[in-house]
């Protein structure tokens, strides 16, 4: 079989992961792709960077047992920390999150001042600052760290007013620096748009960077001579594994993706 038609390799902690899958399915419809959420071992925004390199490490060795052409590293928290070493490792293209975000907000921010929102371990890192000084090295960044979203979204709560108050204490600094632009540094985030927008005020930019990475992992197949979509017709098949709890990952994943999804519980 042509590498052409190998799926691409997604992976993320859990759910959030799906957000980035929904915008690879809108630009690159004919792609086959291979998602894996570990479930088992969400949050990893809590956890140190010698947990986060060895998950995403095993993570990417699951997808290669699946022949993906490519991995996408889904998840802020991985992209923070091991993107050196996957790349390092395994000979195959990787795609990171951090960059293709780092480089919207960049390019969106009317004021020069920007925030971050993301998990712990993703704000600690420094990465999103580092990116976005690449980009701009005059910006002024101000990253905000909420734990409580990851399982705030897990647990399907993201319209409850536990929600809107949580997120009302997290952005109090953000919008007291004037922020008018917000990336949104986990994927899990985007699930919560409605009551950030909605706190932040509607002139303040929020940048989900999944539409953004969906354009580079395009970008990246085109280079490689990887693409799938050109002659080949009818959509790819979208295969959802997963190291824990299926039942309450079809649920959830519902509301990330619009549409039933079969999840299968796989032994790693
Ligand atoms: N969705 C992931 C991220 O983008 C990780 C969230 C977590 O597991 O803490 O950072």
């Amino acid at each position: 079989m042509s590498l052409k038609n190998s799926p691409i390799g997604v992976f993320d902690s859990g759910l959030g992961g799906l957000t980035v899958v929904k915008e690879l399915i809108r630009l690159l419809p004919h792609e086959h792709i291979v998602y894996y959420g570990d479930t088992a071992r969400v949050p990893y925004g809590t956890k140190s960077k010698e947990s986060i390199i060895r998950f995403s490490r095993e993570n990417t060795e699951v997808l290669l047992r699946y022949n993906v052409k490519m991995v996408v590293v889904a998840c802020n928290t991985s992209s923070s920390y091991a993107l050196p070493v996957l790349r390092g490792k395994f000979s195959l293209p990787v795609v990171g999150v951090i960059e293709p975000g780092a480089r919207k907000a960049a390019r969106v921010t009317r004021n020069g001042k920007v925030g971050v929102i993301a998990t712990s371990a993703t704000v600690n890192s420094g990465s999103y600052v580092k990116a976005i000084h690449r980009c701009d090295r005059r910006a002024r960044v101000f990253s905000q760290a909420c734990p409580l979203f990851v399982p705030l979204v897990e647990e399907g709560w993201t319209s409850k007013p536990v929600a809107s108050q949580v997120a009302r204490e997290y952005l109090g600094p953000l919008r007291k620096q004037g922020v008018d632009t917000v990336v949104l540094g986990c994927t899990h985030y985007p699930l919560l748009k409605n009551v950030l927008q909605r706190i932040m005020g509607r002139r303040v930019v929020l940048v989900d960077s999944a539409r953004e990475v969906a354009a580079e992992v395009k970008g990246t197949l085109e280079e490689k001579g990887l693409l799938r979509s050109a002659g080949s017709r009818g959509r790819g098949k979208r295969t959802f594994l997963i190291s824990d709890r299926p039942q309450a990952f079809e649920k959830t994943a519902k509301e990330f993706l619009g549409y039933n999804i079969k999840a299968v519980k796989i032994h790693v």
